[in-house]
């Protein structure tokens, strides 16, 4: 899986691309993750890209000029070339060596549809390359939607100071679906959300057997499997009607 990320605040991605699972999965190239400075596409000597909203109002507006050069130009570009099993490829990694591939435009917006895993899982499934374009300010300006017609999505109904929390975030849910990056052990089938498990995580419990009085619950020690997988199952239930009755509503 490839990642362009567009935004204006590149810097802010360096801790997180050189972290553990990431960095890893970097290294074995299994994922790319490319930074662009919207700047770098803006005219004037000033590097305009926001400007202020007609009509009035607070803030200002990232320009749809630059922008639209910025994902035009990071579309023509080859892709990085990353490992590319036959379990994972696709219909549009099939010579893509030879022809660039446009990718999917995601724009990172609080007025987008609502990312959960259910969407992750399909977002994992398309176009491997993600052209990633992270808003500042006020937002964009409308035209920026019109001519590109990304698919714009919030990552939750609060507001960021910008779309690069939400684009790692994004990222990091994507990363856990790409075969090889988790290692055999851990399965994101098994994830709480995910198509195989709707339902949240049963409580773990690791050595002492007591701290201050709490002790790690009986079944847990017996080694009896399939009393434990019951016991599991049971605990997330519980859990999931507490917390999250929703999650058992839909589907
Ligand atoms: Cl994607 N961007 C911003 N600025 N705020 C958000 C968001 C995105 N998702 C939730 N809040």
């Amino acid at each position: 899986m490839q990642f362009e990320v567009l935004t204006l605040f590149p810097e802010i991605f360096s801790g997180y691309l050189t972290q553990s699972l990431l960095h890893k999965a970097i290294q074995k190239r299994l994922v790319a993750v490319r930074l662009h400075n919207l700047r770098d596409w803006a005219d004037g000597r000033h590097s305009q890209v926001d400007d202020r909203p007609y009509g009035g109002g607070p803030g200002m507006v990232l320009m749809v000029e630059p922008v639209v050069k910025a994902v035009e130009a990071v579309q023509a570009m080859p892709p990085e070339s990353i490992a590319v099993s036959s379990e994972t490829q696709t219909k549009q990694d099939a010579g893509a060596a030879e022809t660039a591939m446009p990718g999917e435009v995601i724009l990172l917006t609080p007025s987008g549809e609502r990312l959960n895993q259910r969407l992750v899982e399909e977002l994992a499934s398309t176009a491997p390359r993600k052209i990633l374009l992270c808003g500042r300010y006020e937002g964009f300006d409308q035209r920026v939607m019109d001519l590109l017609r990304p698919r714009e999505i919030s990552i939750g109904d609060y507001v960021l100071n910008g779309g690069e929390v939400a684009a790692m975030v994004l990222i990091d849910s994507l990363v856990r679906m790409v075969p090889g990056v988790l290692g055999d052990e851990q399965s994101s089938i098994e994830d709480s959300f995910s198509r195989g498990n709707r339902l949240l995580e049963y409580p773990q419990y690791s050595r002492p057997r007591e701290f201050r009085g709490l002790t790690v619950p009986e079944v847990l020690l017996n080694g009896n499997h399939k009393e434990i997988m019951e016991w599991r199952r049971q605990q997330s239930l519980l859990r999931t009607r507490e917390r999250r009755q929703d999650l058992l509503d839909a589907d």
